[in-house]
C-alpha cells in the first residue's frame, strides 16, 4: 500500500500544502502574503488572518493537483514550530481537525529539519542527487543561521548558531536602513552584482567556536552610513551597488569561515546549504569556490525549495511516518524550537 502524506506549512507568511506519495512529490502549493510589503516586515496578526483565509483553498488545490482524495491520505504532517505563534496555530489546528476527521495519524515537523530535508524532495522522473549521511548543512534564513550535522533523516545536531540576529535578518535590516524595499535579501543580491565587494569594510565578529553573530555588522553598517551621509546626503544613491556588494561579501565571509572550520574539524566533505538566504548568488558562488578548493561535494537546493514550502514539511513527515513517529492530538504549537 502507498504512503501518502499531506504536508502543511504556516510558520511565517507563506501558507503552503504539499502531497508526497512514497517519497515522490505530487504537488506543492504556496500562497504568499503580499499584505506585509507596505509595512517593511511581516505583521504577525495580518499573517495569521491571511493563513486562515488561505489554508482551506491551498490544501484543496494541493490535493487536486496531486489527483489524490483526502480519504487516500496516510497521515498529515505539519510545522509545529519555530515560527510566529498566531501563524503556526492556524496550520496546527487545521492539521488536527483534518487528521481527526479522517482518523489518520499526525506527524509534527520541526520547520528547521524541514529546510534541511528539502534536499531530499524528489520530483517525478527527476534524477536529483541527494546528500549522503553524515553531511553538514548551513541553514540560513530570515530567522536562523545554523550549522547542522545531519547524521540521518531524523538525527540532526546543531553545531553552531547565531547568538543574536540571523544572516537574513541582518541583510533585511541593512537594506531597510538604505531605504530599499522588503524583503531586502533579493534586492541586495541584485545590486551587489554591479558593485565592488571591497569598496567598504564592515565589522566582522570575533566569536570563538562555531557560533555566529550578525548584530555587530548591522550596527557597523548603520554607523558607517551615518558618517558618510554627513558628508554627502546622497551617499546611498551614489554608492548603493558598492554598499550592497560589500555588505553581501561580509555576510558571506562570516558564514563561510565558520562552515569551513566545522568541515575541517569534523572531516566532512558533503556540504549543503538551505533556507531563504541560500538563494543568494554571492553565497552560492562562494560555496562553489569552496567545493573546488577543498574537495567538498556540495548540494544547493532548487530555488523554490529554499524559501518556506510544504514540500519540505511533507518529506520530513514522510520519513518520520516510516519510523512511526507520530504525535499526540494535544501537541501544542511551539514558537521556539531547537533541534
Ligand atoms: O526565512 P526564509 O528561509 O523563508 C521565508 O520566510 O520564506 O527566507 C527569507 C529570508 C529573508 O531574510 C530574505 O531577505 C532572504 O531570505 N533572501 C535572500 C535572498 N532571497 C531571499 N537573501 C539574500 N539573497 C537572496 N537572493
Amino acid at each position: 500500500m502507498s504512503t501518502i502524506i499531506l504536508g502543511i506549512e504556516s510558520s511565517c507568511d507563506d501558507t503552503s500544502a504539499a502531497v508526497i506519495k512514497d517519497g515522490v512529490l505530487l504537488s506543492n502549493v504556496v500562497a504568499s502574503q503580499a499584505v506585509h510589503e507596505s509595512y517593511g516586515g511581516v505583521v504577525p496578526e495580518l499573517a495569521s488572518r491571511a493563513h486562515q483565509q488561505n489554508i482551506v483553498p491551498v490544501v484543496n488545490e494541493a490535493l487536486k493537483r496531486a489527483n489524490i482524495t483526502k480519504e487516500e491520505l496516510s497521515a498529515v504532517a505539519f510545522t509545529r514550530g519555530p515560527g510566529l505563534m498566531g501563524s503556526l496555530l492556524v496550520g496546527v489546528s487545521f492539521a488536527k481537525g483534518f487528521a481527526r476527521s479522517l482518523n489518520i495519524p499526525m506527524v509534527d515537523v520541526n520547520h528547521l529539519n524541514g529546510h534541511v530535508l528539502a534536499h531530499f524532495i524528489k520530483e517525478k522522473d527527476e534524477a536529483t542527487e541527494h546528500p549522503n549521511f553524515p553531511f553538514l548543512c548551513l541553514l540560513v534564513s530570515g530567522g536562523n543561521s545554523q550549522i547542522i550535522l545531519v547524521k540521518a533523516y531524523n538525527d540532526m545536531t546543531v553545531l553552531g548558531q547565531t547568538i543574536d540576529d540571523a544572516a537574513g535578518e541582518a541583510i533585511d535590516k541593512c537594506s531597510k536602513v538604505m531605504g530599499l524595499g522588503y524583503p531586502g535579501g533579493p534586492i541586495i543580491d541584485r545590486l551587489a552584482r554591479q558593485g565592488n565587494p571591497k569598496a567598504f569594510a564592515f565589522n566582522k565578529p570575533q566569536i570563538p567556536g562555531y557560533d555566529y553573530s550578525f548584530s555587530g555588522l548591522k550596527t557597523s553598517f548603520l554607523y558607517s552610513l551615518r558618517d558618510y551621509l554627513k558628508e554627502d546626503p546622497d551617499f546611498i544613491e551614489h554608492h548603493k551597488n558598492d554598499l550592497a556588494a560589500s555588505l553581501e561579501a561580509t555576510v558571506v565571509d562570516i558564514l563561510m569561515s565558520k562552515l569551513r572550520k566545522v568541515a575541517k574539524d569534523y572531516k566532512i566533505k558533503e556540504v549543503a546549504i538551505a533556507g531563504g538566504v541560500s538563494a543568494n548568488n554571492g553565497l552560492r558562488n562562494s560555496f562553489r569556490e569552496h567545493a573546488e578548493k577543498y574537495g567538498w561535494k556540495i548540494y544547493i537546493p532548487k530555488f523554490s525549495y529554499t524559501t518556506d514550502n510544504a514540500a519540505m514539511i511533507a518529506i520530513t513527515g514522510y520519513y518520520k511516518y516510516l519510523d512511526k513517529d507520530f504525535c499526540p492530538m494535544d501537541l501544542p504549537a511551539f514558537s521556539r524550537v531547537t533541534m
